[in-house]
């Protein structure tokens, strides 16, 4: 049987001695870290998300504002409101929840946000500058699992990784990260042929496709480690990975679980990343 891989368990972890770190910036400097949120419309899982980082940033000792905005909001007003956090030097991260209505070009929105405010890291700037190997703002999902592989002495080096979905969210910074420790990484996707085969020779596998439990046990080698970005829901609303854990857990060495394992690391990493971008005010 695989070991669970504790994501909930190391993200408390790391907020408590987030916590402790923010005091002390308090307390040298008189700095608290500040973190806005911006959530467009009502999307419900949205609206989730965006109460749950809320909730972790109140937590961890820092400034946190939610701006709820309308669906309707125009494309000029929503730029604006961005440049107005730019602006507003208590605010050390700026995050626009996506998606965003139809109407609004998340492209143009994510370039309005100042690089070094950009704690989700989808800032084409700071793209280019983790897939130079330069990374400061880095995504907050792969960075997670890095965090993962780290905490679980995971060694990369040499491995074969397969990353399962290529979003710019998840998948190709993912894909970069493993790289830059050394693993030797394919990135597969939806048109992928011969998927399961494929996936059978990785000793990695980071799955973020997608879609409900698309990953059983043919597709993993023995002793795989096997991480699940998946959030969906099956036909009773109930919340699955993109993994068929049960099956997998029998064959794989490590797993993540859905809910509890990647989930909390990403709300952890927009905390530390938000935190680094304050204490690089008094660096
Ligand atoms: N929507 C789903 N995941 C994310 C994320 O990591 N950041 C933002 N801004 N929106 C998201």
């Amino acid at each position: 049987m695989a070991t669970i891989i504790d994501g909930k368990g190391l993200a408390q972890k790391m907020q408590t001695n987030l916590a402790q770190k923010v005091e002390e910036l308090k307390q040298t400097h008189g700095i608290v870290p500040g973190l806005v949120v911006i959530l467009v419309g009502e999307d419900s899982a949205s609206q989730v998300y965006v109460r749950n980082k809320e909730r972790s940033a109140l937590a961890a000792g820092f400034k946190s504002e939610v701006v709820r905005v309308p669906e309707t909001i125009s494309q000029e007003e929503l730029l604006a409101l961005v440049s107005t956090y730019n602006d507003d030097e208590s605010f050390h991260g700026i995050l626009v929840q996506l998606p965003l209505p139809g109407h609004i070009d998340e492209e143009a929105v994510l370039m309005a946000i100042s690089p070094e405010k950009d704690v989700d890291g989808f800032h084409p700037v700071n793209m280019g500058l983790l897939w130079s190997g330069h990374g400061v703002m880095k995504p907050c999902t792969p960075a997670g699992i890095m965090e993962m592989f780290k905490e679980y002495n995971i060694s990369l080096s040499g491995k074969n990784a397969l990353v399962i979905g290529r979003s710019n969210i998840v998948g190709k910074p993912m894909a970069q990260l493993l790289m830059d420790e050394n693993a030797t990484v394919t990135i597969a996707h939806s048109r992928t042929q011969q998927l399961a085969a494929l996936a059978k020779t990785a000793d990695i596998l980071v799955v973020a496709i997608g879609r409900g439990h698309l990953v059983t046990k043919e597709f993993v080698k023995p002793g795989a480690v096997v991480i699940d970005v998946g959030m969906n829901r099956d036909e009773n609303g109930k919340l699955i990975g993109d993994v068929k854990y049960d099956e997998v857990a029998e064959i794989a060495s490590y797993i993540t679980p859905v809910p509890g394992g990647v989930g909390p690391m990403t709300i952890t990493m927009l905390l530390e990343q938000t935190y680094e971008s304050a204490l690089r005010k008094v660096k």
